[in-house]
């Protein structure tokens, strides 16, 4: 039993441009790209069912209607497939339970930061996950998810928990970067900074913020008066990085696996690493690519 209280919102900003993926992402939100055969947007659902979340918030935006009917009913579809003797449990972790979805819109996509303030009258007064699903983390075989480990470590800790990765220095500048304070354990450490695209000689460290948090009601306080930061876009960093010393601010690094899918390398990295390893596919997609590279 913890003393802090449970997570059991999540909110999924899913108003993006998704600019780096065009034309692809013209009329398809970037979160209903399919790695092999789940949407992105499925496996970051999955990920927060497994850490005992239930209820979803999506921040959508025009365009985005696909994500919503995702988690629909298809009556037209399972009916067919019923006449026609298929199997429907393929569909079982898109079916929600009623009420578990919610939207809200972002007119305009003003940034992260404010795609989450977007969500705050539903998020109200409890702690919130938040999932950015072109990020797909993937726990290693037998391991847990990364919102599951980091429910865990928030268990011990309380406050805000985000979830950070390492890389090489020469790349930090494209990400939101932590300093590090007092390491808790091995995975686990406080941070007393936090600084957006910083500069490779400014920054405080290598470690980047991944695409999982665990925040507390509060930052919706500091993103209400937030201006502007990095690339015109009101920024989620810099109002995290205002709560530290306020609030208990910890990072947690993923036992696991991620790709950043919101790039088209990345995307194409996860799709064949998942791929290899499919029970139904695997060997043929190993046969396939040793063809590609010439080595058979
Ligand atoms: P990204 O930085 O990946 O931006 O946003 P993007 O617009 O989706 O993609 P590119 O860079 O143009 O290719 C990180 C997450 O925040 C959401 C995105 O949908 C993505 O999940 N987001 C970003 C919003 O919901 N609203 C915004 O105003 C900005």
């Amino acid at each position: 039993m913890t003393k802090y209280k449970p997570v059991k919102k999540a909110v999924f900003p899913v108003a993006g441009l998704g600019t780096r993926f065009l034309p692809a992402t013209k009329a398809i939100p970037k979160e209903m790209l399919a790695v092999v055969d789940r949407p992105l947007i499925q496996y970051a659902v999955d990920e927060a069912r497994e850490a005992g979340i239930e209820q979803m918030i999506f921040v959508t935006g025009r365009g985005k209607t696909a994500i919503v009917e995702h988690f629909d009913m298809a009556y037209e579809l399972e009916t067919t497939m019923k006449e026609r003797g298929k199997d429907l449990s393929v569909l079982n972790a898109t079916r929600a339970t009623p009420g578990d979805i919610i939207t809200v819109r972002q007119q305009v996509p003003m940034g992260l930061g404010h795609a989450i303030w977007c969500a705050r009258a539903i998020v109200g007064d409890e702690p919130f996950a938040i999932f950015l699903p072109d990020e797909l983390m993937i726990a290693y075989p037998g391991g847990t998810g990364c919102m599951k480990q980091m429910v865990e470590a928030y268990s011990e800790v309380g406050g805000n928990l985000i979830s950070v990765l390492e890389v090489p220095r020469e790349d930090v500048s494209s990400y939101g970067v932590i300093a590090p304070g007092r390491a808790v354990s091995e995975t686990l450490t406080e941070v007393t900074g936090l600084v957006e695209k910083p500069p490779v000689e400014e920054a405080p460290s290598n470690l980047i913020v991944s695409g999982r948090y665990i925040l507390q009601p509060e930052v919706m306080r500091v993103l209400e008066g937030q201006e502007k930061g990095a690339g015109g876009e009101i920024q989620l960093t810099d109002a995290m990085a205002r709560m530290i010393g306020t609030q208990p601010f910890h990072a947690a690094t993923f036992a696991g696996r991620r790709f950043d899918c919101g790039g088209k390398t990345g995307f194409v990295e996860a799709t064949l690493a998942l791929a290899l390893e499919r029970d139904d596919i695997g060997d043929e997609v190993r046969a396939m690519a040793e063809r590609l590279l010439g080595r058979c």
